[in-house]
C-alpha cells in the first residue's frame, strides 16, 4: 500500500516537473477547467472559433490532442493532410465532409461528399485529404475535434488538383504559434 503511495507520489512529481518544461504550459491549470473560460480565438481566419481544449504545446500531452472548434455558415477548414488519426463529434449544426481516399494518385482528385449533421461522428483515416464545410447558411458549426501524435503538422492544398507534392506544409498550426515562437531562439534558420 505504500509502495503504491509512494509510487503516486512520484509519479505526480515527475508529472508536476515535466509540465513545467514546457514554456507555453498554463503554471498551475486547474485539473478541471471550465471551457466557457479557456481562450478563443479566430487567429486570423474569419468565422473560427478555436479553442484548445487539451493540447500538446498547451499542456504537454504526448498522445492526444483535443480541440473545439465553431465554424460561422460557409467557413471551414482548408483543404488539408495529415499523418495522423482524427475523430470529429458534430456537437452543433450540420455540414459537409469531402473526403478523398485516392493517396495513390498525383492528387487528391473530386472527393466524397457526405453530410455530417448534430450528434454525428466520423474518422479521418490518415493521410486522406479532407475538408469540413458548414454549407448550413443558418445555423454554426461546432465540432470536438480529437487527434493523435501532436503537435498537428497539417498539409494545404489550394484545391482537389494540387498535386500531393505541392501541398504546403503548416507548422506550426495558428494556435501553436507563439508556444513555439516563445521558446527560444535555435529552431530558427
Ligand atoms: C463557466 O464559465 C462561464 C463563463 O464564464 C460561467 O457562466 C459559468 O458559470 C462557469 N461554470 C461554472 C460551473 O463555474
Ligand atoms: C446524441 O446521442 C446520444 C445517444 O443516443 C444521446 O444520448 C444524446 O442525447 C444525443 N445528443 C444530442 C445533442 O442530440
Amino acid at each position: 500500500m505504500s509502495t503504491l503511495n509512494n509510487f503516486w507520489v512520484i509519479f505526480l512529481l515527475i508529472l508536476s516537473i515535466s509540465a513545467d518544461a514546457f514554456c507555453c504550459s498554463i503554471k498551475g491549470f486547474h485539473l478541471v477547467r471550465n471551457i466557457s473560460e479557456l481562450p478563443q480565438d479566430d487567429y486570423g481566419m474569419k468565422g473560427l472559433s478555436h479553442i484548445t481544449v487539451a493540447g500538446s504545446l498547451l499542456h504537454g500531452l504526448k498522445e492526444v490532442e483535443v480541440w473545439l472548434e465553431t465554424f460561422s455558415p460557409g467557413t471551414g477548414t482548408p483543404i488539408h493532410r495529415h499523418s495522423c488519426e482524427e475523430v470529429f463529434v458534430i456537437l452543433k449544426g450540420s455540414g459537409t465532409l469531402y473526403l478523398a481516399s485516392n493517396t495513390h494518385g498525383e492528387f487528391p482528385g473530386t472527393p466524397q461528399e457526405y453530410s455530417v449533421f448534430s450528434n454525428s461522428t466520423f474518422i479521418i483515416p490518415a493521410n486522406d485529404v479532407h475538408q469540413v464545410q458548414n454549407t448550413n447558411e443558418h445555423e454554426d458549426l461546432q465540432a470536438l475535434i480529437i487527434l493523435s501524435q501532436p503537435p498537428m503538422k497539417p498539409y494545404i492544398y489550394e484545391d482537389w488538383t494540387t498535386p500531393h507534392t505541392a501541398a504546403r506544409l503548416l507548422f506550426p498550426v495558428f494556435w501553436d504559434k507563439e508556444c513555439l515562437e516563445g521558446t527560444s531562439d535555435k529552431d530558427e534558420l
